[in-house]
């Protein structure tokens, strides 16, 4: 059957596909009939990836290298031409103390590398396959702490923050050409990056589905399980919410 006889098979990206809230969504994704291709720095997660899901494409790419997130796009525009969904969601939460000041500018730099200006540089990248897709969509991980901050990681948070407001302008810029945004501001979700936390932990299939619902309603933000207190907590009680958090 022609793709306009059946349902069209999405070409989706994810980017931080091999571990936690990435590779559920890869997982979600393939289980959906999805064109899921996603990446990652390490060669042998990718490799092994691909090996668990018959029919995805891994690429080993740096997401704060443009010259990667370059021949990646290249592969995929002469593969499949297109993108109807990509995932932003390559980040890491890494604690600073700024008491013990100054610190390690390249530790500075590279947290904002990774998890402010890789997603912008990828989806720089992706556009043109976007605009190419139909009923294109970008979600952008985010973090409750872009919302409210933790004191444990100022940079993160305000990276976190950047992206929020990253969102939502481009949500606004690119929807006359049918292009919708979302933010996912998760909570604490169970993945290796958070091992060493003791706190309550969503599942990533969670989050994941409740994304995947988000964006086929074309919401600007998700905000799965106990994130969704965030908004209205927000509103009504700021002060609080900011204190819970910033010991969180
Ligand atoms: N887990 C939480 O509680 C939580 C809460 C709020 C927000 N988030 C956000 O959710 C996202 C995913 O977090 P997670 O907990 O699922 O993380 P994770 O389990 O550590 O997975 C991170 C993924 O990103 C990849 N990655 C890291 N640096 C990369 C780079 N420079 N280029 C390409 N890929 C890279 C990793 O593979 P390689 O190391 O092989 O590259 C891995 O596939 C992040 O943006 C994080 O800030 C997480």
């Amino acid at each position: 059957m022609t793709e306009t006889g059946a349902a069209k098979r999405r070409v989706c990206l994810v980017t931080g596909g091999t571990s936690g809230i990435g590779r559920a969504f890869v997982d979600a994704l393939h289980r959906r009939g999805d064109d899921v291709r996603f990446c990652a720095r390490s060669p042998d997660a990718v490799a092994a990836v691909e090996a668990a899901l018959p029919g995805s494409t891994g690429y080993v790419c740096d997401v704060t290298d443009d010259v990667a997130l370059a021949a990646m796009t290249d592969l995929i525009a002469i593969d499949a031409g297109r993108l109807d969904l990509l995932v932003a969601n390559a980040g890491r939460l890494v604690e600073m103390n700024f008491n013990a000041a100054p610190l390690d500018p390249a530790l500075i730099e590279a947290d904002i590398a990774l998890n402010l200006v890789s997603p912008i540089l990828t989806i720089n990248r992706c556009l043109p396959l976007l605009l190419r897709g139909e009923h294109s969509a970008i979600v952008l991980t985010g973090s409750g702490f872009g919302w409210s901050p933790t004191a444990r990681a100022p940079l993160y948070s305000g990276a976190k923050a950047g992206v929020r407001m990253f969102a939502k302008a481009l949500g606004a810029q690119l929807a006359p050409a049918g292009v919708t945004v979302t933010e996912l501001v998760p909570p604490p979700v169970d993945t290796p990056a958070v091992a060493h936390r003791n706190v309550a932990k969503l599942s990533p299939e969670h989050v994941v589905a409740a994304t995947l619902r988000g964006v086929e309603r074309g919401r600007r933000a998700v905000f799965p399980g106990h994130a969704r207190f965030l908004p209205l907590g927000l509103r009504l009680v700021p002060q609080l919410i900011e204190r819970m958090t910033l010991k969180s």
